[in-house]
């Protein structure tokens, strides 16, 4: 269905999120024709250019940044790019000046007389320190008041704040002149559609529910390895770490998709409800059980399939004797009917061996009598994969016979790939997201409770942390990182999942 008609006002029109990300979304959703014919979008930003000016900026710079998206066609659609760019307007101005609002709302006025819509979605494509002084310049100039004609939407990206108290003050400075229902904030891991199909498997099939819970699963590993380095990102990363950056938002995803119980539909407060109450059951650590119970790394110099990385702590922008982690492993426990004393497991970083995310549902194993004797000794487990990415898919081993006249059993897998039953569409990630808000589905969004409960959760173990405490296990770049984190789910008398191919 197209999407009703709206202005998005990008803050940060010149910025990465925009070019990389945000335009070629709404160009493949251009191609997709689910824009409206009144769709429109006005950049803001600082810098003193015209409209035109800005629509030259895009044409020279978005076109050759679609291509790097996956799935990209070999050629761009130069019709719905030109659509695309014929709606594009500039309002410039800086974020703090009260006048850049007074333009806004004008703009906003000349819309609704020439479209007949006031709708408005303010994304903010902004550094964080800004996020409060732009809701609150907003709020001020009237533009978050919604009318019949014109809803008025603020869409937010991560990180939302540092730590449990930032998040609610920033939580509330969002919410002085708006509600809750206004408040578009984006995980992009929610974009993802293997994230998505997590409730499709769980909730759309008969059979994997009934065996979804303590009885029959023994564990849970979910895993973020990246090959990447901090980059160009060293200020953020140093100040951020690990955990902060995935854990809290991310991996808690990933656990919430597949630990929620069914919600009641796919009404965006009913999904977002079963979320926020597995995360609030994650089980509160004290200091020092925070500190038991993870493993904080950090890369040093090494070699990731042929590039030679330097130690973090040599990378720009990186204090050379910075104790910031870049990798870490924890173990958590859901305090709930149907986790009790089922742990998961939590492993991200940088500069690993092999880029992937999954999470393995490992089953309790077999009674062996009918084995016992048998050369392989003990049965393995059944084991459940979701591959999130890359190589999108689910995989399931189990044991099969060994063909021959011992009885002998061996491991084998159950293989699906995204890629041998659906032609994937381009995309970038954020086009469904993009388009939810357009239509005002906040079903792939977080709500406030949802971010605070993910706060909550690691809170104990940055306040462990904090000042440099706790140790900091080097690691090789290009490795599965360090030894402790085998050593931490070795405790258990589990071991994680090899960091290579898939299963
Ligand atoms: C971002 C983090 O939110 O997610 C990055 O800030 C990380 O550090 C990225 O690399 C991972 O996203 P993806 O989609 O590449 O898995």
């Amino acid at each position: 269905d197209i999407a009703p008609p709206a202005t998005m006002f990008i803050f940060g029109a010149s910025g990465d999120l925009t070019k990389r990300l945000l335009m070629p979304a709404l160009y493949n959703l251009a191609v997709e024709k689910l824009l409206n014919a009144h769709f429109s979008v006005v950049g803001v930003d600082h810098i003193a250019r015209s409209e035109q000016d800005y629509r030259d900026y895009l044409d020279s710079t978005v076109p050759g940044l679609i291509a790097g998206h996956s799935n990209a066609p070999e050629k761009i659609d130069s019709a719905a790019w030109s659509w695309l760019v014929e709606r594009c307007g500039y309002v410039s101005g800086d974020f703090e000046d009260e006048d850049t609002y007074r333009r806004l709302a004008d703009r906003i006025a000349a819309i609704a007389a020439a479209d007949g819509h006031a709708n408005a979605v303010f994304y903010l494509a902004v550094a964080p320190r800004f996020f409060g002084p732009v809701v609150d310049h907003l709020g001020k100039a009237g533009l978050l008041k919604e009318t019949p004609d014109g809803f008025r939407r603020i869409v937010i990206e991560k990180p939302f704040g540092t730590d449990l108290t930032s998040a609610q003050a920033l939580d509330a400075a969002l919410l002085r002149d708006t509600t809750e229902k206004q408040i578009y904030r984006i995980d992009h891991f929610l974009g993802k559609e293997t994230v998505q199909n997590v409730m499709a498997l769980r909730f759309g099939n008969g059979i994997f529910e009934p065996i979804w819970n303590r009885e029959y699963i023994d564990h849970v590993q979910i895993t973020a390895a990246e090959t990447v380095t901090v980059e160009a990102r060293g200020r953020f990363y140093d100040a951020t770490g690990a955990l902060r950056d995935m854990v809290p938002n991310h991996m808690f995803q990933l656990l919430s998709m597949v630990a929620m119980e069914p919600p009641n539909s796919f009404d965006a407060d009913a999904v977002r409800t079963e979320k926020a109450k597995v995360v609030e059951a994650i089980r509160r650590y004290s200091p020092e059980e925070a500190l038991k119970w993870s493993v904080r790394g950090q890369y040093r110099a090494g070699d990731i399939d042929g590039r030679v990385v330097s130690d973090f702590t040599s990378e720009p922008d990186v204090s050379p004797d910075s104790t910031t982690e870049t990798y870490v492993a924890l173990k958590y426990m859901i305090d709930n009917w149907r986790w009790s004393g089922v742990p998961f497991y939590i492993r991200t970083g940088k500069a690993l061996s092999v880029r992937r995310t999954e999470i393995a549902i490992q089953f309790k194993r077999a009674p062996s009598v009918l084995f016992r004797d048998t050369p392989t000794g003990t049965l393995e487990p059944n084991l459940l994969v979701i591959h999130v990415q890359p190589d999108e898919g689910i995989s399931l081993r189990f044991a099969a016979k060994v063909p021959g006249r011992k009885v002998k059993l061996s491991k084998v897998d159950m293989d699906f790939r995204y890629s041998d039953y659906f032609r994937a569409e381009p995309s970038t990630g954020y086009e469904t997201l993009i388009y939810d808000c357009l239509i005002g589905d906040a079903t792939l969004f977080q709500r406030a409770d949802n971010i605070e409960a993910g706060w909550a959760a690691v809170q104990s173990l940055i306040d462990a942390t904090a000042g440099g405490h706790g140790d900091i296990h080097p690691y090789a770049a290009g490795s599965s990182g360090p030894e402790a984190a085998d050593e931490l789910i070795g405790r258990d008398g589990f071991s994680w999942l090899p960091l290579r191919g898939r299963i």
